[in-house]
């Protein structure tokens, strides 16, 4: 019998003031709407600013309905904010993830596909210390205990490590090392096949204790950073699920995307996409033969 198909896409960062990377969603929308997967998930940061502008969640919102109700969503970090001291000032709060809610429904997830389940969560909240990280927390425990047995995937923004689950603190990459160990303890008593996440902006596949681990690359742009076994690339990722609990992936690159890196679109001018005002957005777009939407 033939896999499900999934097709997991990140880190889209749309807007409709600051639209740099709209033009190489609406491609990546094209291909998606002529595939037969049957599930789209979207792993978090869907907006430029959706942590500070409703606009830009309500722009990602209806962008996203293009594909007719398909899309499961999760935040990440520019969507609802960050769970770590030093954020930007954009610290995970009630108003930022009731922002996202408003606009996506639910923050995290669970369904059933085939005789898969899987689990989408808010990577923001793990270490956070918001009154949601808890509700969560007891959420993911209870929902991993009743669907053990069955094979499992978790979808999550932000990746639990970036090369062994004992290596440093790495915020803003990784997920913090409390939350980690706590969340990694579950994984492996539920015998969770996957993890896949995106935040990174790059391709990589890891194989740990058992378990895959596979960050999804973005739609939108490249970063600098090369982190080791990567692949830079803008695209996104299928994962194919068989009945028997096999799990395997494939990373489609999409070279007709304009692949820009961040800081050369920044040219040294702004810390953040969001510090631009969008009055010199255009000009900025048209320098780099981004196309509008
Ligand atoms: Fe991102
Ligand atoms: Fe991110």
């Amino acid at each position: 019998m033939a896999p499900l198909t999934i097709i997991q896409i990140s880190d889209l960062h749309l807007s409709r003031t600051h639209g740099f990377f709209n033009a190489n969603w609406r491609e990546v929308l094209r291909r998606i709407q002529i595939s037969a997967s049957e599930q789209v998930i979207v792993s978090g940061d869907l907006t430029v600013d959706g942590a500070d502008s409703a606009d830009d969640l309500a722009w990602a919102a209806a962008e996203l309905a293009r594909l007719g109700g398909a899309a499961l969503c999760i935040p990440g970090n520019h969507d609802c904010g960050e769970e770590f001291e030093g954020a930007h000032g954009q610290r995970i709060d009630a108003t930022r993830r009731n922002r996202w809610i408003e606009h996506f429904g639910v923050e995290w997830w669970f369904r059933e596909l085939g005789n898969w389940r899987l689990l989408g969560l808010n990577s923001q909240l793990l270490g956070s210390g918001d009154p949601a990280e808890a509700t969560q927390l007891a959420w993911i425990e209870k929902t991993l205990a009743e669907a053990s047995g069955s094979p499992i995937g978790v979808f999550v923004h932000k990746p639990l490590f970036l090369e062994h689950p004992g290596e440093a603190p790495a915020p803003g990459h990784a997920t913090l090392p409390g939350p980690r160990r706590r969340l990694l303890e579950l994984i492996r008593r539920a015998r969770v096949r996957f993890v896949a996440c995106g935040h990174l902006h790059q391709y990589r596949a890891l194989h740990h204790d058992g378990i895959d681990y596979i960050w999804a690359p973005s739609t939108a742009f490249l970063v600098r950073e090369q982190l080791p076994g990567v692949q830079n690339a803008l695209g996104y990722v299928v994962h194919r699920l068989f009945e028997d609990g096999r799990y395997a992936h494939v990373f489609v690159r999409m070279p007709e995307l304009t692949a820009i890196d961040l800081e050369s679109l920044k040219g040294g001018r702004y810390r953040y996409l969001r510090d631009i005002p969008p009055s010199a957005v255009g000009a900025i777009m048209a320098e780099h033969g981004l196309a509008a939407v």
